[in-house]
């Protein structure tokens, strides 16, 4: 959505240099890990392992751009995007927003660049206090950031409402009088409300019935051009994002394994774990169906509380290898593979002979992880989550 991106294509340098310093970015992500203690113990709680629910994220979101975060249920999408807000500890890393470190921020300061960022949940109805009108929903923002004061604040509503589709009326309203798709809408009217420079959306439309998905994707189009927003949109569902999206990153177990620009990233997928990703996608023409490639992820995401070593989708991988794989982590680069630009950045030791068909895909032999294995040390019977879908 945003033009901000510059074509490394028409770069003196190819981009490579450039891209980093030209680029206007809003949100400086830098190896941000998030790790959970896991608490045992009747007396004294000891730790007996974590959960490394982020583990290592290195991404930057420009101003006025729309970047979409995708992958599996439980791979750390959510405590990112909360910790982007501060609203999570980061273990590690550090998260430089519009020039200012927000570490180094604290009460006060703090507070009032909080409203430079919100967040948009999926469950609308949840996250909004189901006592409070949403006259009053709204005013409560406004107010905590002295936003708004008399006869300003009455306009003020009217205008939020405008902007989201819903009608005066709806100030004296409750969140259950409304249908999904409009209590979003005033999910997203209170995050507007205090006037923020980035929005992250958490799977902002998948609560919603597949025909008000479009409303509220165009809704959150039109706002960020009419307000100048910044979005990361974190989304499981890769249509969603691929139609929302200026860029795209795709994380796995913790970080990110491959991103770029969303039109090339569906064009090009180059990391085995995107490629399998995206040959889920069913395609309308039943040809391209019966031809395209399939790639089938086997067994389920491993648990967050033991991850693989080396590259954490080796455990899953078709193309794994015997060599690197299974022993060393791979960084997010760039690859000289024909028709990846500059700003494709991918995070396997191989991808430039997958690419090349030198390396071909194999059956993976399906692994079970043992979640007790390096989680504790105290020699102790370990409890811990055994699978994602146990945990939390
Ligand atoms: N407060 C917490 N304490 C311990 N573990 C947590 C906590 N919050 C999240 N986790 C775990 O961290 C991992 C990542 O969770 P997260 O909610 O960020 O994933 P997600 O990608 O948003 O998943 P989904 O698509 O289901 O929303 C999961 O294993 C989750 O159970
Ligand atoms: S580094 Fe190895 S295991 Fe990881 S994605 Fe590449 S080929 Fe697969
Ligand atoms: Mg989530």
């Amino acid at each position: 959505m945003s033009e901000q991106t510059p074509d490394p294509a028409t770069e003196p340098d190819g981009g490579a240099t450039t891209a980093t310093a030209e680029r206007d970015v809003l949100v400086d992500v830098r190896g941000v890990k998030v790790h959970f203690p896991i608490k045992r113990g009747i007396i004294f709680d000891r730790t007996v392992g974590h959960v490394y629910a982020v583990d290592g994220m290195d991404l930057q979101i420009l101003r006025g751009e729309t970047y979409g975060l995708v992958g599996e249920s439980g791979c750390g999408k959510s405590t990112f995007g909360r910790a982007l807000l501060q609203l999570e500890e980061l273990t590690e890393g550090e998260v430089v927003f519009d020039g200012t470190d927000l570490a180094s921020l604290k009460g006060e300061a703090l507070r009032r660049r909080r409203h430079d960022m919100q967040m948009v949940f999926q469950d609308p109805l949840g996250s909004l206090d189901p006592r409070q009108t949403v006259e009053q929903l709204l005013l409560e923002g406004m107010k905590a950031h002295g936003l708004v004061k008399g006869q300003d604040a009455h306009e003020r509503l009217v205008g939020l409402l405008q902007a989201v589709g819903l009608p005066k009326t709806a100030l004296q309203k409750y969140p259950h009088e409304f249908s999904g798709g409009q209590r979003q809408r005033v999910g997203i009217a209170r995050a507007l409300s205090v006037d923020p420079k980035l929005i992250v959306a958490d799977e902002p439309v998948s609560a919603l019935d597949v025909s008000v998905q479009a409303q509220v994707v165009n809704l959150l189009e039109d706002l960020q051009e009419e307000f100048g927003l910044t979005y990361l949109v974190i989304a499981h569902d890769l249509a969603v994002v691929r139609h929302i999206s200026d860029r795209v990153g795709v994380m796995y177990l913790g970080s990110l394994v491959e991103e770029a620009d969303a039109d090339d990233l569906y064009a090009l997928p180059l990391h085995p774990y995107t490629r399998a990703l995206m040959s889920a996608v069913p395609v309308p023409d039943p040809v391209v169906e019966d031809s395209r490639e399939q790639i089938l992820l086997a067994g389920d995401l491993p648990s967050p509380a033991n991850p693989p070593s080396g590259c954490r989708f080796h455990t899953r991988c078709p193309w794994r290898q015997e060599t690197r794989c299974d022993t060393e982590r791979p960084e997010l680069r760039t690859l000289q593979v024909e028709g990846a630009t500059q700003s494709h950045r991918v995070a396997c030791h191989w991808a430039e002979q997958i690419a090349s068909g030198e390396l071909q895909p194999h059956a993976v032999e399906i692994q079970v992880t043992d979640p007790t294995e390096g989680a504790s040390d105290t020699g102790e019977e370990f409890f811990g989550p055994a699978s994602v879908s146990e945990v939390g």
